[in-house]
């Protein structure tokens, strides 16, 4: 097989071609990516008739020490629920403990900043502790004191933890008889990424990807089951004790919204990537709004345009501005829903939303969820969403899906892909290698697509509600799974020069592509070239490359993707089976002779300056 490439012709790659897709599944966010440790922190999750289920907080102490209950009397008017706990024995250390997200990572020396919201009939000593060793140790503890008047009082403590338990419990106790309520408890640790409460492990992988936009916040979870659960922005702003929560009924779980719409556009912020916000355009699984009566749908997303880079004066301008971001969010993407086309309100409402958008915001691009792949769209857009989860083979062999798409209309964003079911496992290395040669079809075309995602980014061990997944983890372990690693191999592909390329072979199992770009942090200039092995044996190639002056080895360098078996994976027993492995390119020259691994990735990148 043969590949030669022309270095110096070709053309940009769009700067946005590779970025992450964050959807609010698997508790990727609460109890994944969101720093907070308390699961259900305002009571709500029960529901809003009282007394309402407390789960997953449990009670501390046996019927005849504690009662425990809701009613509705928080000072939070959007969350009425609180949480009333009636002492009834002296010298008894009763109370509630919250478990988090199948426990909390408690590490020794690190601080925890704990908030709650409490009032009492009498003044009482509360002891705020995270346990562990199943409630054996206690790793760090405080006490505070109510002052018995009947209005509620906001507590605020930092414990610094003496021992380390990845399981941990929060508790808060008591040992004197009374009636005390709580509202609103967060624990969360005090070091998050840029201090903006990601969790920092999970949000340095992302950065690591250097992604170049973060589309958000789903995915179905946008949609809901039914629009009563779906993701709602104004419910997501302001103060984190005045939002609701809601139930997402698509993955089937409460979540406390303290990754809310106003954290997704400081996390892309954080991330040095544009937002892309889904909105819902008033369709969910199970039930639609009609066109005549969409408006209201439409003014909460141009409001929401405004929350995000409006004036600060401004009505949602200056929400954003209280919650202390003056400075606009750099908003220029929005998408009309997901993976509606086809319903039978999606083409009227879409329309509604893009005439009043682009009337409003004429630089934003409106993506659409109709499919242009094989004919062109009947409506207007800048973007169309094209989503793929298939088997290995055909994920390879759509490499070519984009080669005739008409070029000069909306550009593809392929938001979602993915090898999944028994290919993929729970992650394997067969379904990265053949994802590779998917995007390589898209590199070649990127002159039709301007976005791909992987889909979806995180899942929590606890949750796996969605396999494979690209980043794995519990409350204090994590690992990529191989296409976690494949994407790896695209990083420097957004904004590069695509470079003339043309591969010869007999095998159908091959796939390259060449750009020239320019290492951020030596500042050298590359070309790289990447070559997919989808196939059970070995290959050889010969690499030209025309126009080539000058190559310097000591800077070269190869990068392979592989693993013995097709089916490896990585897990946390094992989380670097799998990873780009680098060695130097001792040969790095004009014309190269190499050998693929089978089922591989590699990159050659050759220093040219
Ligand atoms: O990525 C998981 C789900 O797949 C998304 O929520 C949805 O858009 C698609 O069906």
């Amino acid at each position: 097989s043969t590949l030669v490439v022309d270095v110096n012709g070709g053309r940009t790659i769009p700067e946005t071609l590779f970025g992450i897709f964050f959807e609010e599944i698997n508790h990727a966010g609460a109890g994944g990516l969101w720093a907070e440790l308390v699961s259900n922190r305002g009571f709500e999750s029960g529901g809003r008739t009282v007394p309402s289920g407390i789960f997953p907080w449990t009670v501390i102490g046996n019927e005849s020490d504690i009662s425990v209950e809701t009613d509705a009397t928080s000072c939070f008017e959007n969350n009425k629920i609180a949480l009333r706990m009636e002492v009834h024995s002296d010298n008894k250390e009763v109370g509630v403990s919250n478990p988090g997200y199948w426990g909390m990572n408690i590490e020794q020396g690190k601080k925890y900043k704990v908030v709650f919201y409490g009032r009492s009939e009498t003044p009482i000593q509360l002891t705020v502790s995270f346990v562990g060793d199943y409630g054996q140790t206690k790793l760090a503890s405080a006490t505070v004191s109510t002052n018995g008047t009947s209005g509620w009082r906001k507590f605020e403590t930092i414990l610094e933890a003496q021992a380390t338990d990845h399981h941990a419990n929060l508790q808060i106790t008591a040992s004197k008889k009374g009636v005390i309520w709580l509202d609103q408890v967060s624990a969360m640790p005090v070091d998050t990424f840029k201090g903006h409460g990601f969790r920092n492990d999970l949000a340095q992988m992302l950065v690591d990807m250097k992604p170049r936009f973060l589309r958000f916040p789903g995915g179905c979870f946008v949609e809901g089951g039914w629009l009563r659960n779906a993701f709602r922005w104004k419910e997501t702003v302001g103060p984190w004790e005045e939002r609701p929560g809601h139930f997402g009924d698509v993955w089937m779980y409460w979540t406390d919204d303290g990754i809310g719409y106003f954290e997704f556009l400081q996390l892309a912020e954080d991330l040095g990537t544009p937002p892309i916000w889904v909105f819902n355009n008033g369709i969910s699984h199970n039930d639609e709004v009609n066109t005549s009566v969409i408006w209201p749908f439409v003014q909460e997303a141009l409001d929401g345009i405004e929350f995000a880079r409006g004036d600060p004066k401004s009505k949602w301008g200056s929400l954003r501005a209280d919650m202390g971001h003056p400075t606009p969010f750099n908003l220029t993407y929005v998408a009309v829903g997901n993976e509606d086309c086809g319903k039978y309100n999606y083409q009227g409402n879409y329309l509604v939303f893009y005439n009043a958008i682009k009337k409003a915001y004429p630089d934003i691009k409106i993506i659409s969820n109709c499919d242009a792949t094989a004919a062109s769209l009947d409506h207007p857009a800048d973007l169309y969403d094209f989503h793929i989860y298939t088997t290995a083979s055909d994920m390879f062999s759509q490499r070519n899906k984009f080669d005739k798409v008409t070029r000069g209309g909306a550009k593809a964003f392929v938001s979602e892909y993915a090898v999944w079911h028994e290919d993929a496992g729970s992650g394997s290395l067969f379904a990265a290698v053949a994802e590779a040669g998917f995007l390589i079809g898209l590199e070649l075309n990127s002159d039709a697509v301007s976005m791909a995602s992987y889909a979806p980014l995180f899942v929590n061990t606890n949750d796996r509600s969605w396999m494979p997944d690209s980043i794995v983890f519990d409350s204090y372990q994590l690992y990529g799974t191989p296409s976690y690693w494949m994407q790896h191999f695209f990083k420097e592909s957004s904004g590069a020069l695509l470079l003339n390329s043309t591969l010869q072979s007999n095998s159908s199992s091959l796939a390259a592509s060449a750009i020239a770009y320019q290492n951020a942090e030596n500042k050298q200039n590359f070309v790289k070239i990447k070559v997919v092995n989808f196939g059970e044996t070995p290959e050889n190639l010969t690499i030209t490359l025309n126009g080539l002056d000058y190559v310097q080895q000591a800077l070269s360098t190869m990068t392979v993707l592989t693993s013995a078996n097709k089916m490896d994976e990585n897990s946390f027993a094992d989380p670097m089976k799998i990873v780009p492995k680098q060695t130097p390119l001792k040969n790095a020259s004009k014309d190269m002779t190499v050998q693929l691994a089978s089922y591989s990735i590699t990159s050659f990148d050759l220093c040219r300056t």
